[in-house]
């Protein structure tokens, strides 16, 4: 059985007292909560990773950060790499978010050379895929999404896929109050998991992780990851509050799910 991960994507916000607070109420919370199903990770600003490590040791939370450079080091200003992230604790690390690619100009190409970088520096890469609302009204939703899993995955050996997870994120649900229905969310995640067993096989396709992420939030959590493909949420907006994300995880947890 697939286990549910549930990551918060605290994306630009809380400053470092901010973050420390938010992390010990997820925490305390966390503590007071028998979570067998369910693993959870947190993704804060870079500036505040060390910091929350301390609060999250050995409480089986795991740290993410929320980009890489797909370069070592060198003459990069204000870029941040893999070794960087793991000497700060770091687990995972989100790779193609929707904000990196409008905003940033990320493309499939970076996105692919990101995540073999996090491999080879042992970081487990949450992979966004999703598409835009023109994408979707135009009928290639599919397309899109497969281009990117393909994309980003492309020359990635098939035992490297167990490290991964992959979130799909549509656009337009993305801090909109907007979420796909459970069903529109099942049907790309299957796709998803069809392109993970073309490149891997049916083994590594059936353990693998396929996150939700796009308005999750407490009161459609349940539905959401009742799907048999929906394997957890990337959490924006809700994830900054601890009561909202633990209701998300406490909903993972109570899902009837058993797939
Ligand atoms: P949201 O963000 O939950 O605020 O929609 C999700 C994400 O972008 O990861």
């Amino acid at each position: 059985m697939r286990p549910f991960i549930i990551a918060g994507n605290w994306k630009m916000n809380t400053t470092l007292s901010d973050a420390v607070v938010l992390a010990r109420a997820i925490r305390g919370g966390l503590d007071d909560m028998p979570t067998d199903r369910v693993r959870v990770i947190v993704c804060p600003p870079f500036v505040s990773l060390s910091s929350v490590h301390e609060i999250i040791r050995d409480s089986g939370i795991a740290l993410g950060a929320q980009n890489v450079h797909e370069r070592d080091r060198g003459a990069y200003t204000g870029e941040i790499s893999a070794a960087m992230l793991g000497s700060v604790g770091c687990e995972y690390v989100i790779i193609g978010h929707s904000e990196r690619r409008k905003y940033f100009g990320e493309t499939d190409v970076q996105v692919n050379a990101k995540v073999k970088k996090a491999l080879e520096n042992e970081l487990r890469p949450i992979v966004c895929v999703g598409e835009s609302l023109d994408e979707r009204e135009r009928g290639i939703t599919v397309d899109v999404v497969s281009r990117q899993v393909r994309g980003a995955f492309d020359g990635v050996e098939a035992h490297n896929f167990q490290k991964c997870i992959i979130a799909y994120e549509p656009v337009w649900a993305i801090g909109t109050g907007k979420t796909a229905t459970p069903q529109q969310a099942q049907e790309v995640h299957k796709v998803i998991r069809g392109l993970v067993r073309d490149a891997a096989g049916n083994e590594i396709a059936e353990r693998f992780v396929i996150q939700y992420g796009g308005s999750m939030k407490p009161e459609n959590a349940g539905d959401l990851l009742g799907q048999p493909d929906v394997d957890g949420g990337l959490i924006g907006g809700a994830s900054l509050n601890a009561d909202s994300f633990l209701a998300i995880v406490q909903a993972a947890e109570s899902t009837g799910r058993n797939g």
